[in-house]
């Protein structure tokens, strides 16, 4: 399973550009608003950290402004912006249009398999399922992932599945389990998921011991 980084924080993003795991960006409007910059100044800069897909979210409600907004962020970085589209009857139709035009697309903010086959149906390149939020309201974040990946292999969907609103170590590791194509994890969550007690302990003894020896 690929990993993304969730936020538009650029200092977070560099740090985590020099991983050798991180393989793409994803930002909503919520992480932009965050940083006090413009999101087409915000994604110029993230595109030259990462090589990799930068999802950028349109703010507009009808197609033609979603189109004019795509087109313009998609031009920033041609080979790397992918742009976010609302779960709306709208955002689903320019999905199409930009199927069309060769620019990648993530449908964003879905909660059901219902929702996720029809961003299968309408050619997205990513659709995002949100675990945290779903989990945060009492539904089952697990069995919307497991329903997803099936229906994806039912009918050789190319879609590719991105785990989102990640809350915890467990969450990425439920993906992973459960097939999914990328989670995009916070950067708090990715320093969690590297870390491990006994990993600590393990290096401070072995830090103490290799002192008794001579060096190599
Ligand atoms: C994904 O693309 C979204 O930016 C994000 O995962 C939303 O997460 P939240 O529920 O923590 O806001």
């Amino acid at each position: 399973m690929e990993l993304f980084i969730d936020t538009a924080n650029l200092k977070e993003i560099e740090e985590f550009s020099k991983t050798p795991f991180i393989k793409g960006v994803t930002t909503n409007p919520s992480l932009i608003a965050k940083e006090g910059k413009s999101q087409s100044e915000i994604i110029e800069t993230i595109s030259t950290l990462i090589d990799g897909p930068i999802s950028a979210e349109v703010t507009a409600e009808d197609e033609e402004g979603m189109l004019l907004q795509a087109r313009k962020l998609h031009q920033i970085k041609p080979e790397n912006i992918v742009i976010k589209l609302p779960m709306t009857t709208a955002g689903l139709s320019v999905c199409k249009k930009l199927h069309d035009e060769h620019i990648p697309t993530n449908v964003t903010l879905c909660f059901s398999l219902s929702q996720a086959l029809l961003a299968f149906e309408s050619h997205a390149t990513y659709v995002s399922p949100f675990l945290g939020r779903l989990d945060d309201n009492g539904w089952d974040s697990a069995k919307l992932i497991e329903e997803i990946v099936k229906v994806k292999k039912n009918y050789g969907y190319e879609t590719k599945i991105i785990c989102a609103s990640i809350r915890s170590v467990s969450h990425v590791e439920t993906c992973a389990l459960l097939g999914a194509d990328i989670a995009t994890v916070p950067y708090k969550v990715l320093k969690k998921l590297i870390s491990h007690p006994l990993t600590d302990s393990g290096l401070v003894a072995f830090e103490k011991d290799s002192a008794k020896t001579k060096n190599v």
